[in-house]
């Protein structure tokens, strides 16, 4: 643990100042991240960071106060050691007063800087100690049993939810379609200080674009035709607790304007009505497809996407999951075996590897409905997996292909499937499909897949 302590990143819009510092820390042991920007920072950091932040306090984009909130929100115990002009007494009270750990005044000291930030690593270390240890005690809060995996990827994200689950910070929580989302949102709930409170979810894709505002925000009686009485909106609803909004990237562009300012503002107001009324919930979001690039398009606005995603939550797709896969499944064919009264079964040693080898394409979804098709069958158990993957497989089929046909898309799909894997990696994907180099991409040429598109 020790040596992923003493880590600082540095932030600093200014190019000189930032590399001079970094040399400085760099030569008194710390291991340092340097970045241009807040942005860019917030974007890379996860609130399990061992280290501490150095920060300017004047940038462009994003100034070192907003950033000390945005850090204070995704963890309180963060330490946060602010660099302010010489002389700027109010400016180094206003940080301290928000939280900050400390302040060191430009041009410093060598000496008081890294006595500053030793301090800093020290108590940040403490810190990550006790979550440590609570983390172990907390072994019993129940959300293995409700966020079923032992792979590393599973367990890295019971740690986030156990870590952020007494902030307020703003989560989003992405993954394939059939991940979890919805189970890890309500985990998240279940194990946060908000869990006597309320959990409202919505699901952004299934509203009626008309429907929306007074959806989420309520409305006055008679505020619109058919509006014979009062209605409160899902945030009010959800109030002292969490609402939970899925399928996020589907909200169409005026509401988010609004949904922006009730996060910013605390306050929701009905349509119909001038009171503003003060919320106080937790958000969290969900998306299975890529916010970011629809920022690009234009479909989601950028400020919104920054305000949602304090905390970002990775729900890995369950072909990388491992040998999870076959804990899943035993997990839901027992489940199964209870709910439609049959005998229960366990997974025949002939089946894991037909369990290992099958992509997921439908993540834990599907592997549940396999599990639950597999009980219920009529079938000798030994034909029963490959009779049900097999159906499963040929569903992606065209009908009437021919051999070749289904072989050329079988090769495109695994093709496919490594460079996303891989993030259009060359070597690792040679390495995995155990091609050369020129065999690889004669097959993308013929496929006429780019690898620029996995990236
Ligand atoms: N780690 C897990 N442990 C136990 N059950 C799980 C786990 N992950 C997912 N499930 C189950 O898998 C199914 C799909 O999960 P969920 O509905 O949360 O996925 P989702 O990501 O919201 O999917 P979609 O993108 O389609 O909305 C549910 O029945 C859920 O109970
Ligand atoms: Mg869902």
């Amino acid at each position: 643990m020790t040596e992923t302590l003493d880590e600082v990143w540095l932030v600093d819009d200014d190019a000189d100042m930032r590399a001079a510092t970094a040399q400085w820390l760099d030569l008194a042991g710390y291991q340092v991240r340097s970045f241009p920007d807040a942005l860019t920072a917030l974007a890379q950091l996860d609130h399990n960071m061992a280290g501490v932040i150095v920060s300017d306090v004047k940038m462009p984009k994003m100034d070192g106060l907003n950033f000390l909130t945005r850090l204070n929100a995704l963890d309180r115990d963060l330490p946060v050691v602010l660099v302010t002009a010489h002389g700027d007494v109010q400016m180094a009270v206003e940080a301290i007063r928000q939280g900050a750990y400390d302040f060191i005044e430009k041009p410093f000291e060598p000496d008081r800087m890294l006595d500053v930030i030793q301090r800093a690593c020290e108590k940040r270390r403490l810190i990550m100690e006790n979550r440590d240890l609570r983390h172990r005690l907390e072994g019993t809060s129940g959300i293995e049993q409700r966020l079923i995996g032992n792979c590393p990827g599973v367990r890295r994200m019971r740690d986030e939810i156990l870590d952020i689950a007494d902030t307020d910070a703003p989560v989003l929580i992405q993954g394939e379609t059939g991940t979890g989302k919805e189970v890890v949102a309500r985990c998240l709930h279940e194990v946060s200080s908000r869990r006597q409170g309320k959990y409202v979810a919505v699901n952004c894709g299934a509203i009626p674009e008309n429907m929306f505002e007074s959806e989420l925000f309520g409305h006055e009686r008679g505020a619109f035709t058919g509006a014979d009485r009062r209605r409160i909106g899902r945030f009010e609803y959800a109030q002292g607790g969490v609402l939970f909004l899925d399928e996020i990237g589907a909200m169409p562009l005026p509401l988010q304007v609004k949904v922006l300012r009730a996060l910013q503002e605390r306050e929701v107001v009905r349509i119909g009505s001038n009171e503003p009324q003060a919320i106080d919930v937790r958000l969290i979001s969900a998306t299975n497809s890529d916010l970011l690039a629809a920022c690009t398009a234009g479909h989601f606005r950028e400020d919104l996407y920054y305000r949602i995603n304090v905390v970002e939550l990775q729900i890995p797709p369950l072909r990388e999951r491992g040998e999870d896969i076959l804990l899943l499944f035993d997990y839901f064919i027992a489940q199964a075996a209870v709910t439609y009264q049959r005998p229960p079964l366990s997974v025949m040693p002939s089946d894991t590897g037909l369990l290992m080898a099958h992509d997921w394409p439908g993540n834990v979804r599907e592997l549940k409905n396999i599990a639950e098709r597999y009980i219920l069958s009529s079938l000798p158990e030994e034909h029963r997996l490959p009779t049900i993957l097999g159906t499963s497989c040929q569903e992606t089929l065209k009908p009437g292909s021919s051999l070749q046909e289904m072989l050329r898309q079988h090769e495109r799909t695994l093709l496919e499937q490594s460079l996303t894997r891989h993030k259009g990696e060359v070597q690792a994907v040679m390495a995995e499909l155990n091609l050369p180099r020129r065999t690889l991409n004669e097959k993308l040429t013929r496929h006429k897949l780019e690898r620029k598109d996995f990236f």
